[in-house]
């Protein structure tokens, strides 16, 4: 019995909890575009808190980033193999999560070429999920 009230509480989290839709995608990848704008204005300006802002807010949205309720979902087998790269999306993930944080340790030690060069490998990592996801 308790362990059945137990999964019923489960169960209702989960279903309460707030799905992620393709809008709520579209809105973070839209802040992680103007996160990237922040941390360039960083370099250009050499301001480590300029840069420091970018990251954190580069960080918190991708680590919103997951595929959303309307491909969990797909009911079409072919559609959803399409759509549902997974494994492959939350790699990408967190390799852009990874590599805000070097951004942030380079630029701190004034290494700004080393902090440039990992900036430059977050957006091939953008680039190549557009790719894969959307044939961009
Ligand atoms: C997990 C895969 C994935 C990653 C990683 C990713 N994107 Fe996207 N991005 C998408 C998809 C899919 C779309 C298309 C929007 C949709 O249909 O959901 C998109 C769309 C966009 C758009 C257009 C949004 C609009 O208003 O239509 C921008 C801007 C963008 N991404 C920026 C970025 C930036 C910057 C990064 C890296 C920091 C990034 N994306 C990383 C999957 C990704």
């Amino acid at each position: 019995m308790k362990k059945f009230l137990l999964m019923l509480v489960v169960a209702s989290t989960i279903v309460m909890a707030k799905p992620y839709t393709v809008a709520d995608r579209i809105q973070d990848m839209n802040e992680m575009a103007s996160a990237m704008n922040i941390i360039q204005s960083g370099f250009f300006y050499n301001n480590y808190s300029t840069v420091e802002a970018g990251v954190a807010k580069l960080s918190s949205a991708v680590s919103r980033v997951q595929p959303p309720l309307e491909e969990v979902q797909e009911q079409d087998m072919l559609a959803r193999y399409m759509n549902q790269k997974i494994q492959m999306s939350n790699k990408i993930v967190k390799n852009i999560g990874r590599r805000s944080l070097d951004i942030l340790e380079r630029f701190k030690d004034g290494d700004s070429t080393q902090a440039v060069q990992a900036y430059t490998k977050i957006m091939g990592q953008c680039l190549k999920c557009h790719r894969e996801m959307r044939n961009w």
